[in-house]
């Protein structure tokens, strides 16, 4: 079965894709598109799997940096989402958030699920994976309808 992992690396991966279309054409309909993907997993992350990890002592640190690093690239977002493609400090923007992304995306890969998958049991993986699914299964439901949702949307 699926655990966390799987599915956030993969999440990852499409990020890295979609940015790359981002930089490519420096279009606003392409960075929502990074953000339609970011949005709900930062969400996700911060509801479901970093609370598991914030209990291990070992992992503390690590994820209260985490936390931060995802502040920074909300704000970014924040910023990106009212100014015009056509600004000049568009393309400035658009690759600060891509190195803020990238960092923090490899910090998670080789330091904190490094050591979740030491800590945390396969069973616990997998179950916080289940929870994910569904969790973004609900949030992209509410998009769909339009209806508001909590957190990372709003800037
Ligand atoms: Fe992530
Ligand atoms: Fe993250």
């Amino acid at each position: 079965m699926e655990t966390i992992y799987d599915l956030l690396i993969a999440e990852h991966n499409q990020m890295t894709e979609l940015f790359q279309q981002a930089l490519n054409d420096s279009s606003k309909v392409s960075f929502f598109k990074v953000k339609l993907k970011a949005d709900p997993h930062m969400m996700g992350e911060e509801q479901l799997f970093y609370p598991r990890l914030e209990e291990k002592e070992e992992l503390r640190e690590l994820i209260s940096h985490a936390y931060a690093e995802h502040n920074e690239a909300k704000a970014l977002i924040c910023e990106m989402e009212n100014m015009d493609e056509g600004d000049e400090e568009w393309a400035v923007k658009l690759g600060e958030l891509k190195r803020s992304i990238d960092h923090h995306i490899e910090e998670e890969e080789s330091k904190v699920f490094d050591i979740a998958r030491k800590t945390l049991s396969q069973q616990e993986a997998e179950k916080i994976a289940e929870e994910y699914v569904e969790f973004k299964r609900s949030y992209m439901n509410k998009i769909e309808v339009g209806e508001e949702t909590s957190g990372v949307m709003k800037c």
